[in-house]
């Protein structure tokens, strides 16, 4: 039996959150917003596409080293998984790594979140899997494992770490420090630096599965908190800022039109765009320098033969 421990943030602090991001020039909204259960499985499909390199390659990456990393993060630790999703890269390092104590998957998409958990549940029998339904933006309490853990280890696959500015990168990796004492670690996937072409394309694939998932953020307001965005009004737009070093997403508003939300009305003009979600990409010295702010070294980094991508294990 998975039991979920929900720590979700409630509908008003998501309907503050939204307005207080579409009141910024240029409008914007968080990219938590993506996912919902349909966002979750269109992530899912996105991670199919034969232009989303990410997925397969950092799959490779743990599939090639597993042996590796299970002895670097050693036996009976804890498990913590930050934007877990389908827990599918964990399904690697679960088959490799010896007693773990238990597995805590945290995720912000809940029911995506405790079907993953059931399925982790039902194929590792013995583990122990204790979800956690929460933003990671914010603080989450972690549940208590029966079994007694030798350490602890957070997992942050998918180069979601990309999804933060640089600011709220450190500051997110610095309550991942405190959770980390001597001998814990943390096991992170981080995209490379590479041609812009190559990077454009993954985020807008020629059958428009990057675009469906743009506009879910859409859908999943007009779910959640009654919005009544026009999907067919806005159009997904893609782009490589190189200053930056990061994929920009956009929605942009395809004509003048208001949109009510809580009974405020946000009005759009024709061409203007909402930032929906950055992904920046790393040099590996950049992102060693980013992670050292935060008290984090460097201890290993795994990457595929094109240095598409890598996989890295940090300690305090
Ligand atoms: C890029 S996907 C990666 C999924 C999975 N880790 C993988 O590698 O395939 C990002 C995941 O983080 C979750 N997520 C995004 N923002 C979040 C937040 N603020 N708090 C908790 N989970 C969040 C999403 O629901 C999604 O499952």
């Amino acid at each position: 039996m998975v039991q979920l421990t929900d720590q979700k943030p409630e509908t008003e602090l998501l309907i503050a959150d939204v307005l207080k991001s579409l009141r910024k020039s240029p409008k914007e909204l968080p990219c938590k917003l993506l996912y919902d259960e349909r966002g979750s499985e269109l992530y899912n499909d996105i991670c199919e596409m034969p232009e989303y390199y990410q997925a397969r390659t950092e799959t490779r990456i743990m599939l090639d080293n597993a042996a590796e990393i299970a002895r670097l993060i050693g036996t009976n630790c804890l498990l913590i998984e930050y934007g877990s999703g389908s827990s599918d890269k964990t399904r690697v390092l679960l088959d490799t790594l010896e007693d773990t104590a238990a597995y805590v998957p945290i995720d912000i998409s809940k029911e995506h979140l405790l079907a993953a958990a059931k399925d982790i549940n039902r194929d590792y029998p013995g583990l122990e899997v204790l979800p956690v339904c929460g933003d990671y933006n914010n603080h989450i309490d972690l549940p208590t494992p029966s079994k007694e853990v030798a350490r602890r280890v957070v997992y942050f696959p998918g180069s979601t770490i990309g999804n933060f500015d640089p600011g709220p990168a450190v500051e997110f990796l610095q309550r991942v420090a405190e959770l980390c004492g001597p001998g814990d670690g943390l096991l992170i996937g981080v995209d490379l630096k590479k041609d812009v072409e190559v990077l454009e394309l993954a985020y807008d694939d020629p059958a428009g599965i990057t675009a469906d998932f743009n506009l879910n953020i859409l859908r999943h307001l007009n779910n959640d908190i009654g919005s009544d965005f026009e999907l067919d009004a806005f159009r997904h737009r893609a782009v490589y800022n190189e200053d930056e070093g990061r994929i920009e997403m956009h929605l942009i508003s395809e004509v003048d039109q208001e949109v009510t939300i809580d009974g405020v009305v946000i009005s759009f003009a024709e061409g203007e765009n909402i930032w929906t979600e950055s992904s920046y990409k790393y040099s590996p010295e950049g992102f060693a320098r980013l992670a050292s702010k935060a008290g984090f070294t460097v201890k290993h980094v795994w990457t595929d033969e094109k240095n598409l991508f890598s996989v890295q294990y940090l300690t305090r």
